[in-house]
């Protein structure tokens, strides 16, 4: 009976003597699970530190009710546990944690209600998109475990296309577009069921395809042209007396009302005349006059 007293004693001595922790909530965003709760403010000659453990339903039905000790969270002081590695299934896990100073424990607080890890909240991913050639590569920084990601590509007056892609793999490429501007967003998916907010749209211009005849045929088609206008070049100045290149590159007619002006200016003699006559006329061979019959 005396010892019985004694054990009781004990124990509220204990719960009394260092307060349980307060305040204990979950905060699960994207998959990743966090226990919190409010720093035990206790007189304790050392740091407080805290101890976290874990049921799930399985502990509940198969193992008699008992507590699985979070690994990572024996004696921390830290007052937030992070068991995204341990709330391995869709389960409900009751969780509950204890502070302690020196020998002396609190009492278990137990988190309000079972935390079942698809309460997670999904945040928009963070994505970002490039152009590459006929194609869009759409990468994803941090995703969720497990999740998959839904995106959705787009051009003006066209069906939108979806794609998925497991989170793991983190980039998407979409091959084979066409040269527009093209649109993307993109959501997080968790079972089916869960859905974050769709990101912002993220457009890009498609320039068409990276063909490998492209760049050649541009490169030998710009020295054709090149050639083609030294050779002229060359030609004209083997060929040509200066008097009789101005006349080559003297292409526009003068604008009606400036026309009386140029021949007042410039008369012609007969001599210019004449070449200039043989030039025209000449320019096929085989309907050229005979010579002699030239003027
Ligand atoms: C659970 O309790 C029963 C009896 O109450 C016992 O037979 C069994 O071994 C216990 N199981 C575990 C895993 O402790
Ligand atoms: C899990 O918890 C939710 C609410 O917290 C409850 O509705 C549901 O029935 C529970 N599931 C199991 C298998 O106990």
């Amino acid at each position: 009976m005396s010892l019985l007293l004694m054990v009781l004693l004990y124990v509220t001595e204990c719960v009394f003597t260092l307060p349980a922790p307060s305040r204990v909530f979950m905060e699960s965003v994207d998959m990743r699970h966090v226990l919190k709760w409010r720093p035990l403010q206790a007189a304790c000659s050392t740091a407080v530190q805290y101890s976290v453990q874990f049921q799930g339903e399985f502990e509940l039905s198969v193992l008699n009710g008992s507590w699985v000790d979070a690994p990572e969270c024996q004696l921390t002081s830290d007052p937030r546990c992070d068991l995204t590695f341990d709330l391995g299934s869709d389960s409900n896990y009751s969780l509950r944690v204890r502070a302690c100073c020196g020998a002396a424990t609190s009492a278990w607080t137990e988190l309000g209600l079972p935390f079942n890890r698809r309460d997670t909240v999904l945040t928009a991913p963070e994505m970002s998109v490039t152009a590459v050639g006929d194609s869009l590569e759409v990468s994803f920084r941090k995703l969720p475990l497990n999740a998959a990601v839904q995106v959705t590509v787009w051009r003006r007056d066209h069906e939108a296309v979806v794609h998925w892609m497991p989170a793991e793999q983190r980039l998407l490429s979409v091959s084979g577009l066409q040269e527009a501007l093209y649109c993307v967003r993109a959501q997080t998916v968790l079972q089916d069921q869960l859905r974050s907010d769709s990101t912002d749209k993220h457009c890009v211009s498609i320039t068409g395809p990276d063909a490998p005849w492209r760049k050649p045929t541009a490169v030998s088609l710009s020295v054709v042209f090149t050639a083609g206008f030294l050779l002229a070049v060359f030609w004209c100045v083997a060929h040509c007396r200066p008097d009789r290149c101005k006349t080559f590159f003297r292409k526009e007619p003068l604008p009606h009302t400036l026309r009386p002006d140029w021949v007042i200016q410039i008369p012609m003699s007969p001599e210019e005349e004449e070449l200039c006559e043989r030039i025209q006329v000449c320019a096929n061979p085989k309907t050229c006059p005979p010579e002699d019959l030239r003027p």
